[in-house]
């Protein structure tokens, strides 16, 4: 059944779990999501970005969503449209039956352009009006997305910062967050902490807080009732890069945010995780080891079957890590 970010979110908070939020494109993606949550007992929050609407075309891909809670009743699942860029994406999403929209006013709306505070909270502002006034809740965005590391946002085509970030740029400060949450009336609040888009977050095995725990905690302790959204989550699964590059794949070596550091950030208000490119990994590894190991098989159901059960073993495991297994 279609539920909002803000009720799912609201039952997380009370009992201290944390959802994923996993971006969806097509048919695979969306059984994995599913059939996962369905092992499991966990509520799901598929999202979709403007990438993803391009890509299937908005009447399929509201179509899979649709499906997906005809076929497993049983299941709450919030429909959220992920980084809208501005609140006519936001209201083309509400009018395609969302539950949910992302304004990401932190970029302007070429998705790349970093834009000020006031920016921010006018476009939010006007988002969370039309979207409350549907039930519709709204995840607003504070700070810029990228790795403490190297300063880059780390998304090569998708929503991402252009240029080099300072430290401050990459930290959500909490007084303006909670100046922020205040003006906006925001459902949830995606931070910056040190994660950044895409598979390449780190060169380095990280270890240690290679997040800015402290940062979250702070922004916790400050606006304690605002649910905590973290993107760039993935973990970047090093066996998954390893079968990549077996089966004639070349990606350099990279690591993720390891789930430990996410479990932490769960105990202090983190609700909202999102990943997208651990899915995509496992797919891709998926595929190339069957087609690999099967030359002259033809079926695009054999391979296709096989990205499945590989991106479903990643939603299983993430379900269970961040505490929403059972609570469906
Ligand atoms: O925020 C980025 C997500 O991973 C979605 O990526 O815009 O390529 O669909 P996309
Ligand atoms: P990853 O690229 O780390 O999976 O992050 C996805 C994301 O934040 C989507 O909004
Ligand atoms: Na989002
Ligand atoms: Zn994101």
């Amino acid at each position: 059944a279609l539920i909002s970010l803000r009720q799912l979110l609201d039952h997380a908070a009370e009992h201290g779990y944390g959802v994923p939020a996993f971006n969806v494109n097509n048919l695979e993606q969306t059984r994995a999501i599913m059939e996962a949550a369905d092992e499991t007992g966990s509520p799901v929050i598929m999202q979709a970005s403007a990438g993803a609407r391009k890509y299937a075309g908005a009447p399929f891909l509201r179509a899979l969503m649709e499906a997906a809670m005809r076929e497993f009743p049983h299941i709450p699942v919030v429909v959220h449209q992920d980084h809208g860029v501005s609140p006519a994406v936001c209201q083309r999403s509400i009018q395609l039956g969302f539950s949910s929209v992302m304004m990401d006013g932190s970029l302007g709306d070429d998705g790349k352009t970093p834009m000020d505070y006031d920016y921010n909270v006018r476009v939010t502002r006007t988002a969370v009006e039309m979207a409350h006034a549907c039930g519709v809740s709204v995840e607003g965005e504070l700070g810029c997305l990228g790795s403490l590391e190297s300063g880059q946002a780390g998304e090569e085509d998708g929503i991402g910062a252009s240029g080099t970030l300072t430290h401050d740029q990459m930290l959500t400060d909490p007084e303006e967050a909670a100046a922020f949450v205040k003006a906006t009336g925001v459902d949830a609040l995606a931070i910056a902490c040190g994660t950044s888009h895409g598979a390449y977050k780190f060169t380095r095995p990280p270890t240690g807080d290679i997040l800015a725990m402290d940062r979250i905690r702070e922004i916790h302790a400050r606006i304690p009732d605002t649910h905590l959204v973290m993107h760039g989550s993935s973990s970047v699964p090093q066996e998954w890069l390893e079968i990549i590059n077996e089966f004639g794949g070349d990606i350099p070596e990279t690591y993720g945010v390891p789930v430990e550091q996410i479990q932490e950030g769960i105990r202090h208000g983190v609700r909202k995780i999102n990943v997208d490119t651990d899915l995509r990994l496992a797919s891709t590894g998926a595929v190339r080891r069957f087609l690999a190991q099967n030359p002259s098989e033809f079926d695009p159901r054999k391979w296709l079957a096989e990205s499945t059960r590989a991106m479903k073993a990643i939603c299983v495991a993430r379900y269970e890590a961040f505490g929403s297994a059972g609570n469906a």
